[in-house]
């Protein structure tokens, strides 16, 4: 029998509590405490968790129950002190969820933090924890369809970073050694949509160009036309030699219009990832593959909201990223007077 490690989760939202349900279902852990700052939600986490300890703040949690392993499932923009209390606190290993911030460079300071202290970290992308995505991620890389040169996405009723990472984060599990160059997005806010705390876009999108040429395009928005009947999410990974098209969070897929449909694996979602964690916590080899491709969905993420904002193209990496000069006369599709410089586009190079 594997070593079972002591858990709590700070934050008892959607995101906490699927890692409470997973602590809770997995024999690898025994769930001590969880705390969050709402008196409504610590008494519905009291009633829902009996006998684990409830606290109003994650300093008293961590003070008064430390835990070999910590969920941090609250608000992105308190992902990083929420994290770097737990790692202070002596944590074996740590769950920090997605987005691993609410900027790419929060989510480094998170990510280098962890890996100063050599442990393992979860960041749990639900679609790498289901047996249908990994089965396509093993078929693009062992060159089924050929070099992969589109990825399209339609994904209707949600924004770039709340789903959109979880798509941007399996294209980056996807060809992981191809790096994106840019980024550009054209985003309308028309109907001031929000989202799981954060201002989103109507409709949007996002076109991600690869060093090898591979294109990405995410369409997101709350109306996005999805061009397969009844499908709210749909994928086409077009390679040189074939086709996948695939549906999200369904199972199976069409590899050139023939239907596949992998056995799903009895442990998917939180507990996956959750254990994995624990299999790294008992000696497996230390893996932050899954984190590093999650923080780069997330500077993918945090590059097209800036392209937007800034009607630019976004060069990564977003470390370099200047924002233009705000003013400029020069409208495409306005006819050019032949003043105020500019240069010819009939000459390359
Ligand atoms: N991986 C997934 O599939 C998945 C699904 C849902 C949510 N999430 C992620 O989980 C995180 C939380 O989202 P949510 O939907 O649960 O939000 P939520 O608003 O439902 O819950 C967040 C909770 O955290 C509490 N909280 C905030 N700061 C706290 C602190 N310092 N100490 C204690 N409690 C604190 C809040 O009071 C709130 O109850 C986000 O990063 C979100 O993207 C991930």
């Amino acid at each position: 029998m594997s070593r079972q490690y002591t858990a709590s989760v700070v934050g008892g939202g959607a995101g906490g509590k699927l890692s409470l349900n997973a602590l809770e279902a997995s024999e690898r852990f025994v769930l001590k405490a969880a705390c969050d700052l709402r008196a409504e939600v610590r008494e519905a986490l009291a009633a829902s968790y009996p006998g684990i300890v409830i606290f109003p703040s994650h300093e008293e949690m961590l003070a008064q129950c430390p835990t070999e392993v910590v969920c941090v499932s609250t608000y992105p923009p308190s992902h990083e002190e929420v994290a770097l209390a737990a790692l202070e606190s002596g944590v074996k290993g740590i769950l920090v969820e997605k987005p691993l911030g609410h900027t790419f460079e929060s989510g480094r300071r998170i990510l280098e933090a962890i890996a100063a202290k050599q442990i393992p970290v979860a960041v749990p992308h639900g679609l790498l924890a289901k047996a249908t995505p990994l089965e396509i991620i093993r078929r693009v890389q062992e060159d089924e369809i050929g070099r992969l040169v589109l990825v399209e996405i339609q994904c209707r009723g949600w924004d770039i970073l709340n789903a959109g990472i979880h798509w941007l984060h399996f294209c980056r599990m996807l060809t992981p050694s191809d790096l994106p160059l840019t980024v550009h997005a054209a985003i309308d806010a028309s109907t001031r949509t929000y989202r799981d705390g954060l201002q989103v876009e109507t409709a949007a999108v996002t076109s991600i160009v690869h060093a090898s040429g591979l294109r990405v395009i995410l369409h997101t928005g709350d109306e996005t036309p999805v061009n397969v009947p009844g499908k709210s999410f749909v994928f086409r990974l077009i390679g040189e030699q074939g086709v996948i098209e695939f549906w999200g969070w369904e199972n199976g897929f069409l590899l050139n219009s023939e239907k596949v449909l992998p056995a799903e694996f009895s442990v998917t979602g939180h507990r996956r990832h959750l254990e994995t964690l624990a299999d790294q916590m008992e000696g497996a080899l230390l893996d932050y593959t899954l984190a590093n491709a999650s923080l780069s969905a997330l500077e993918l993420c945090e590059a097209a909201y800036l392209s937007g904002e800034y009607k630019a193209q976004v060069m990564l990496p977003l470390t370099g990223f200047l924002p233009p000069d705000p003013f400029t006369d020069w409208q495409p599709g306005k006819p050019y007077l032949g003043a105020n410089g500019g240069r010819d586009g009939r000459i390359f190079g």
